[in-house]
């Protein structure tokens, strides 16, 4: 990689969010909101902040939300229109920039990760490319605030040192057995080399407390990799087995990024993003503190 731009990412939202089940029943998790934006908007807004203007979807046949939300709304635009509503019209017509576009590809089965990032290949070709898992909600500011986006941030250090890069965090350590848990070595505050990772050790056994989230910077190598890994654990093909096998051909580098990240994919997480963001709101910020006080009693 020379430019740190990453022209493509990919979502991967085919996965069956059992623990948002029965909304999940008909709309990916990623369609659930956290204040007024459904999570999936973040991650785009994250991909645009890093350079994207690809943005490759990976869905299944159930769930057409999404393709949906990015498309023309064209009789609520209308109307919008017609009754000068243009605040609302703007936020409609504001969830995808005009020099993006958008591929939707099928995962036939959730048969894991990996296996939804290799449903990609026909679209990413042959660059590096970023992968985003939308339910890790990672938040640096909006994206207007002059601070980069966790993509953002990993894609410059993926072209600095032409490698492949992967979010991680430092989790408390009885959390351990919930990630992958990398084992490296630090070349500066952020950034360390990866030696070897291991999928959800336990915490007396695992090599550190860093742990991989749900952002990554992969070279297409990646691809005929993830072709030659068998199903792992639940029949699933994983990413990480895939990226291990990365690791024996060339470096690839852990990042601890900058801001704070929210598991949107359990329901405890959404509800800290949503307070959050409700904290942070300029109408209702006011009223949301007041009504955590008023519980606190
Ligand atoms: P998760 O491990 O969070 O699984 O997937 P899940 O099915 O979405 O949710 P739970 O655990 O049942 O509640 C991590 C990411 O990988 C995607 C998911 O959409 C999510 O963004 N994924 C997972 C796929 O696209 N396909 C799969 O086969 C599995």
């Amino acid at each position: 990689m020379t430019s740190g731009r990453l022209r493509k990412v990919v979502f991967p939202v085919a996965g069956l969010g059992t623990r948002f089940l029965p909304a999940t029943k008909v709309v990916a998790k990623e369609m659930l909101p956290v204040l007024d934006r459904p999570l999936i908007q973040y991650a785009v807004d994250e991909a645009v902040d890093a350079g994207a203007d690809t943005l490759i979807f990976v869905t299944n046949r159930y769930k057409h939300a999404i393709a949906d939300y990015f498309d023309k709304a064209y009789e609520l635009e209308s109307k919008l229109a017609k009754s000068g509503k243009n605040d609302l019209l703007a936020l409609v017509q504001g969830t995808l920039p005009k020099h993006v576009r958008c591929v939707f590809v099928t995962q036939p089965e959730a048969l894991g990760l990996g296996h939804a990032v290799l449903c990609a290949k026909p679209v990413v070709g042959d660059e590096p490319f970023g992968v985003i898992l939308a339910d890790d909600l990672i938040w640096n500011g909006n994206p207007g605030s002059g601070r980069p986006g966790a993509l953002r941030q990993m894609s410059e250090v993926a072209a600095r040192e032409s490698a492949g890069v992967l979010a991680v965090e430092e989790v408390p350590r009885e959390d351990t057995r919930k990630y992958g848990i990398v084992d490296s070595e630090a070349i500066s505050e952020r950034v360390a080399r990866i030696r070897k990772m291991v999928e959800k050790p336990e915490p007396d056994v695992a090599p550190s407390n860093l742990a991989i989230v749900g952002r990554y910077v992969l070279p297409s190598d990646i691809f005929s990799l993830l072709e030659q890994t068998s199903p792992g654990a639940g029949g699933e093909i994983q990413l990480t087995d895939a990226i291990e096998a990365l690791l024996q051909k060339q470096s690839v580098l852990a990042y601890r990024v900058e801001g704070t990240r929210f598991d949107c994919g359990n329901k405890l997480g959404l509800v800290k993003a949503t307070l959050h963001m409700a904290l942070q709101d300029p109408q209702i910020g006011q009223e949301t503190l007041k009504l955590l006080r008023s519980l606190e009693q």
